[in-house]
């Protein structure tokens, strides 16, 4: 889409207004008030209404979006008010839109950021492999419509919603790209060409292939490798500012498809297996934005890539590997997987020496159990960590919530012929908790947090500024983050 900020009404193109549910929607124009009243329209959050007024209006078509009470308004309910318009503008075809800035929250800066995030985020569509398109055209361009005495607030807040939507697209369609294509040597080349592009902003990826991985010891990942076609492969991000206060490992899960193994999941298990990789995929997409956000801070972006198959060669129930830091397992599921690839990834972490390192993984149905769908479970054993995660996401409106490493579940953990199992003794009973304690066993004394994202990485339906499948979660949220060192 193409964007630009504007301080004059374009006749030609459909224009939003964002409407109060009152009296007067906040607007000035008695005649379109009482025709948006006559088709029914109150203002209430998720509606619209379509207009199209006389020759006098500066725009020959409006759309009006529900925003709700004054009182109650949020930013979020400014993204899902303009994610709504932009859908009813798509449905009547109509390419070309404009915003208008509310003016209501008393923040042209936050106000601009979040009715363009809302936009550009339900703009998208994976509909690379349709043959026909559906009738719903994309949004084409886009103004943002403001008083010139706000012109760089809005300017800024446009920047951040491209930044922080593109992100997040980018990850989606990572996601959603069929596994038998999205395999890692597929991803490893994609991470290629975004260190490519991104050269000159200081950073530099190291692509281990599977010799390598052999030789650092990597045995968990090589394990979980073990019954796939498909070479397993470690990357390895690195980006240095001039001025940075601190360093920061992100570690990401990437299996690129969760068959489960010989602990083979159920048919319907495995239909969305291949947004098993959307912790690794958030990392790429947000050192893809890395020269646009220029973060104050070093950090490292650490990929394990393999799918999880049951062929001939698969790792088996029983089985003893070894991970990086010398740690052996007993794999007792091979459904476990997630926490293996990342006992060798965080054990190569904690080897980088950062001040902090976060994990993102899609590690386990639990936590869709006890969080539902758009809640991910955090849990880590540095308070300071956690909070600034927590702020982050207040300001992307991603949701976290914490769960307890509680330290007697570990004994649940022990093994009688390694130095721990990869599942507990004690089965499901706090399932996310329990893989928590496991990946702790290999991060040492660092800071450290877990983002446990396996619900809301995707999405079962269109709703709001979010489409069926890959959703980009937590991209938003930690690119929140490293600004927050800015
Ligand atoms: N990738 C799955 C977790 C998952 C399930 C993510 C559903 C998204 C939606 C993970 O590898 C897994 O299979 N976990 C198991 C662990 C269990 C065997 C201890 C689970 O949660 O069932
Ligand atoms: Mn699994
Ligand atoms: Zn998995």
């Amino acid at each position: 889409m193409k964007i630009s900020i504007a301080t004059t009404i374009p006749k030609e193109k459909t224009l939003i207004l964002f409407a109060l549910e009152n009296e007067t929607f906040g607007i000035q124009d008695k005649k379109l008030i009482e025709e948006a009243k006559e088709q029914g329209f109150k203002g209430k959050e998720n509606t619209t209404v379509l207009l199209f007024p006389k020759n006098e209006s500066p725009a020959k078509r409006i759309i009006l979006t529900g925003l709700g009470k004054e009182k109650t308004l949020t930013e979020e309910k400014l993204r899902r008010a303009s994610a709504c318009a932009l859908r009813k503008a798509q449905n009547i075809s109509s390419e070309e839109i404009s915003l208008f800035l509310p003016q209501i929250l008393n923040n042209p800066y936050k106000e601009s950021y979040a009715i363009l995030e809302g936009a550009l985020l339900a703009n998208y569509k994976f509909d690379k492999y349709l043959s026909k398109q559906d009738g719903s055209k994309k949004i084409q361009s886009c103004s943002v419509i403001g008083s010139e005495k706000f012109e760089s607030d809005i300017k800024k807040g446009i920047e951040l919603a491209q930044t922080l939507s593109e992100t997040a697209c980018f990850v989606r369609d990572l996601v959603n790209e069929p596994p038998s294509s999205m395999t890692p040597t597929q991803f490893a080349k994609l991470a290629k060409e975004v260190e490519k592009n991104c050269k000159s902003s200081g950073i530099r990826l190291k692509i281990f292939e599977k010799k390598e991985i052999e030789k650092m010891g990597m045995g968990a990942l090589l394990g979980v490798n073990r019954g796939s076609a498909e070479p397993p492969i470690f990357l390895h991000f690195h980006y240095k500012p001039v001025k940075a206060s601190k360093s920061i490992a992100f570690v990401g899960k990437g299996i690129t498809f969760d068959s489960g193994g010989l602990s083979l999941k159920t048919a319907e298990g495995m239909e969305t297996m291949k947004m098993d990789m959307a912790g690794a995929a958030t990392i790429l997409g947000i050192f893809k934005a890395i020269p646009k956000i220029k973060p104050a801070v070093e950090l490292h972006g650490i990929m394990a890539l393999t799918e999880n198959m049951p062929g001939g060669r698969a790792y088996k129930p029983g089985d003893v590997l070894k991970a990086m830091n010398g740690k052996t397992i007993e794999v007792l599921n091979t459904d476990a997987e997630g926490r293996l690839i990342l006992a060798d990834a965080l054990s190569y972490a904690v080897k980088q020496n950062p001040d902090a390192i976060i994990d993102l993984a899609t590690l386990t149905m639990a936590v869709v159990i006890g969080l539902g769908a758009l809640v991910a479970g955090y849990m880590g054993n540095n308070e300071e960590l956690l909070n600034a995660i927590k702020k982050a996401s207040l300001e992307s409106n991603e949701k976290f919530w914490p769960l307890p490493l509680e330290k007697d579940y570990r004994e649940g953990l022990n093994s009688t012929v390694a130095d721990i199992k990869n599942i507990s003794s004690t089965r499901r009973e706090g399932g996310s908790i329990v893989g928590g304690l496991f990946l702790q066993e290999f991060v040492g004394d660092k800071p450290w947090a877990h983002l446990d994202i396996a619900g809301p990485a995707w999405s079962a339906k269109e709703s709001h500024y979010l489409s069926p499948g890959g959703t980009g979660f937590p991209s938003r949220t930690l690119l929140h983050y490293l600004l927050s060192f800015n």
